[in-house]
């Protein structure tokens, strides 16, 4: 006689559906790693359900970052994941689409290379590592330099300078070294504003950063910085391995990273090529110009932001008396949109009527063409 067990818990993980197994209905441990594990099935439902509580990053204006690439961009990004960036005798043709990179942005930059010469530059995970890379191969070069002339060292002077707030200041005379912030102003500037002089055009600019992921419309995770010449990147800085192959010369912070942002970055730049960016950024600005004249419309705003510079809106209310900007940013985000509303820094203030307090939104997620999504500026709004 054949004995069956009919299990009255019904424990079969196959035939529970999704909301009723297991593994919904018990709690996961919080900070400690289960001991347990559990279908993938199921991990991804429990973390993905969790992540609806999340913000729309289309919606999102208070990121400085694109939040949507081309489907054939996304399929690349997703191809390349398990590539490591600093795997170059691996992954030579990942090494060769940077290198690309940072020559193509180098010549936007008007970087003083020779036919036979390349750029010298590298890619990083944002602007923060690019400017700090900056900031080391400044004060290394003094350093040297001081050295060899017997120098007493006191204080390097670097000059580190906002791009849209650099452009129009009278740099001529003396001599100290520039670095560039272009984090967002970088992929603007050349095709909006070609004929501004900010950038290696200007003899006592040394390095650049600008952030792909910002303008340069690639998801997080990319920025750059490029040098005018190899005499601005000390050699006895660049890091030299050869554990995995040949030699592999490397100036970044950290070590490992991703491929996929290198690669979606080059995507950007031979999929739009400079009539591409020209018409996402003209895009953004006529969207900025709309949501400026509207805003402006309603009469209880002042309008902060500038209407050259980076395609944004940043606006305080005039009359705050009964609610706040925060209370507008709160009111935008019960219907999803994020508009970031902030305090204005003190030295800021007299550009608010209604004291210190402000918000702004940059228009470029509703733009028609652009694949970038809204961003504002999350600090004091710039005065490009
Ligand atoms: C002027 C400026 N510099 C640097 C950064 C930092 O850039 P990232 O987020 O690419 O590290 C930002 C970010 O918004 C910025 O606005």
């Amino acid at each position: 006689m054949v004995l069956s067990h009919a299990s009255s818990s019904r424990d079969d993980d196959a035939v529970a559906s999704t909301f009723a197994s297991r593994y919904v209905r018990e709690r996961l441990p919080r900070y400690r790693m289960p001991e347990r594990s559990i279908p993938r099935e199921a991990a991804y439902q429990i973390i993905n359900d969790e992540l609806m509580l999340d913000g729309n990053p289309r919606l999102n204006l208070a990121s400085f970052v694109t939040t949507w690439m081309e489907p054939e961009c996304d399929k690349l990004i997703m191809d390349s994941i398990n590539k490591n960036y600093v795997d170059m005798d691996e992954y030579p043709v990942t090494t060769e689409l940077q290198n690309r990179c940072v020559n193509m942005i180098a010549h936007l930059f008007n970087a003083p290379i020779k036919e036979d010469e390349t750029a010298v530059g590298v890619g990083t995970v944002g602007s923060s590592e690019a400017i700090m890379l900056a900031g080391l191969a400044s004060k290394r070069k003094w350093q040297t330099r001081g050295r060899n002339r017997g120098n007493h060292m006191t204080n390097p002077t670097l000059s580190l300078v906002l791009m849209f707030r650099f452009a129009g200041r009278n740099l001529q005379g003396g001599n100290v070294p520039i670095h560039v912030d272009a984090a967002s102003g970088g992929f603007i500037a050349p095709f909006l504003y070609p004929e501004l002089e900010w950038d290696f055009r200007l003899p006592l600019v040394k390095s650049i950063n600008v952030s792909g992921h910002k303008y340069g419309l690639v998801y997080a995770g990319v920025g750059w910085v490029i040098w005018r010449s190899k005499e601005d990147l000390p050699e006895e800085l660049i890091f030299h391995i050869n554990y995995l192959g040949t030699d592999q010369p490397t100036f970044t912070l950290n070590f490992s990273k991703g491929s996929s942002q290198i690669i979606a970055q080059y995507y950007q730049l031979i999929r739009l090529g400079f009539e591409g960016y020209k018409n996402i950024m003209e895009n953004c600005q006529e969207n900025a110009a709309i949501l400026r004249e509207g805003n402006a419309a309603t009469g209880r705003f002042d309008i902060l932001s500038k209407d050259t510079g980076v395609p944004l809106v940043a606006f305080s209310l005039k009359d705050s008396s009964r609610f706040s900007v925060f209370d507008i940013s709160e009111n935008l985000r019960r219907f999803s949109w994020i508009v970031p509303a902030y305090t204005m820094p003190a030295d800021a203030e007299h550009s608010s009527s209604s004291g210190r307090t402000s918000a702004g939104a940059s228009p470029s997620g509703s733009s028609r063409t652009s694949g970038r999504s809204c961003t504002s500026w999350t600090r004091a709004p710039p005065t490009p």
